[in-house]
């Protein structure tokens, strides 16, 4: 199965039948009445409107072909240049052109402004690249950014389809031609790590913070199969509290404070400092532009997570946990050291799930995600919820990039063997799995 047949972009309708994001509005817009479709991108800024061309193969045939390019991801690389001719004076755009000229709109102003609100926390250098992921996490833009005064210009300098780890980047460099490979060099040189995901913006400095862990790929997809669940939904049905334990980047629950205007209350836990640091920059920078959502809407906890202090009913608790489990010789030296890792020991997740019916209220979610690599057992729906595997039996393959692990060959061993993490061709792979734990007691 491709990604794109685990998120096929199903929306809710008022009648309760599913549809496909946009795609509506993308027939009509087709038709000729591309108003909707326009009003659907300036009101919904999370919406797609690259996944609704590419998930419609004659739509996409159709568009590139009236501007001459042979898909959307070589259209997207000659966009900034394209969107000139749209101002020539005396010129009257085809349907086609307007439905393209809408998207690439709303993607730059979308972008342009995140940048503008990171510019200042995040110290960004006068030019830099951004990774934005749009289809679906179907399409990896490699962006190029140039601030001039306070708003920067964008190019896209590279398209990787169907990426398997944020940088697949490093393989499209090698593949490339000389011009792409130098901006591409010019962006893996520099010590800040942009990724941007449906509306949200996040910032890394990899100088500064060298152990805060992604955003991954693993990150990205818990935000897609997040947001596809709610965003949809009218504020009123989406959840009320919502709880992250392991905030890491910050990216998911940047995503909940900017994304999710129906949360009241967010609470994030982080017990590493500079990974706590790096989610209120981050935080920061995605509501810039929403007076007191900060203030009023979100809760950052710097320290472990305790069962004991923070039980309360949360409608929503997502986690990304430390999934892998450890060799015993390690753990027990991370334990009388104190360390927690990012990626390592189950510790975590044992906890979460003990208590689960403490944390999750009535009708609330647990939304985890595991990999292969994760005894099953250990994520086995506790007693009062009901489990749902999005992503099915098989989950999503992606590259298996822990450095901690490959530095240890032992451990690696230790985890092929166990059947968790394969060779594919160059590289490791192993299948993530989202897991929904919807509590189902009334009570
Ligand atoms: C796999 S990372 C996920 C980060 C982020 N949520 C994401 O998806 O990109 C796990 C995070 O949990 C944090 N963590 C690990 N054990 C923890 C604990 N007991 N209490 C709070 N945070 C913890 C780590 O520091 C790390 O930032």
């Amino acid at each position: 199965l491709t990604v794109a047949e685990y998120y096929p972009g199903h929306v809710s309708s008022a009648a309760g039948q599913p549809r496909v994001e946009l795609a509506a509005e993308l027939t009509a817009a087709l038709g000729g009445n591309v108003g909707p479709w326009t009003r659907v991108l300036e009101e919904q800024p999370w919406t797609d409107p690259f996944r609704a061309i590419r998930a419609n193969a004659d739509a996409e045939r159709e568009l590139t072909a009236a501007v001459n390019a042979a898909d959307l991801p070589a259209w997207l690389k000659q966009a900034d240049q394209w969107v000139q001719s749209m101002h020539v004076p005396g010129h009257e755009p085809s349907a086609a052109e307007r439905i393209l000229w809408t998207a690439w709109r709303a993607f730059d102003t979308r972008l342009t402004r995140a940048l503008a609100r990171a510019r200042e926390p995040a110290r960004l250098p006068v030019q830099g690249g951004v990774l934005a992921f749009v289809d679906a996490l179907n399409l990896c833009l490699v962006v190029d950014f140039r601030f001039i005064r306070d708003l920067p210009s964008l190019r896209v300098i590279d398209a990787i389809v169907a990426p398997r780890t944020v940088f697949d980047v490093l393989d499209a460099f090698l593949e490339r031609p000389h011009e792409t490979r130098t901006e591409i060099k010019g962006m893996l040189q520099s010590s800040h790590r942009l990724v941007w995901h449906r509306d949200v913006l996040v910032h890394i400095d990899r100088r500064a913070e060298p152990r805060v862990f992604g955003p991954s790929i693993d990150t990205l997809h818990l935000a897609e199969v997040l947001l596809s669940r709610y965003t949809f939904s009218p504020p009123e049905n989406q959840p009320k509290r919502v709880l992250e334990l392991g905030t890491g980047s910050g990216m998911l629950s940047a995503s909940v404070l900017r994304n999710l205007p129906g949360v009241e209350r967010l609470t994030g836990v982080e017990v590493d400092f500079a990974s706590a640091v790096c989610t209120y920059r981050n935080w920061e920078i995605n509501t810039l532009d929403r007076p007191d959502a900060l203030e009023r809407r979100a809760a950052l906890v710097l320290g472990p997570f305790r069962p004991d202090l923070l039980a309360g009913s949360y409608d929503l608790v997502i986690c990304n946990p430390p999934y892998i489990p450890e060799v015993p010789d390690a753990a027990a030296a991370d334990l009388r050291e104190g360390r927690r890792g990012a990626v390592a020991g189950l510790e975590l997740l044992e906890q979460l799930l003990a208590i689960s019916h403490l944390l999750v209220a009535p009708g609330g979610s647990l939304l985890l995600l595991v990999s292969s690599v994760t005894p099953r057992a250990l994520v086995a729906a506790p007693d009062g919820f009901a489990a749902e595997w999005p992503w099915g039996d098989d989950g999503i393959s992606v590259h298996f990039e822990v450095e901690d692990v490959f530095s240890r060959p032992a451990w690696l061993k230790r985890l092929v063997e166990a059947g968790g993490v394969s060779h594919s061709g160059a590289y490791y792979q192993h299948q993530l799995h989202a897991v929904w734990l919807t509590r189902t007691e009334t009570r």
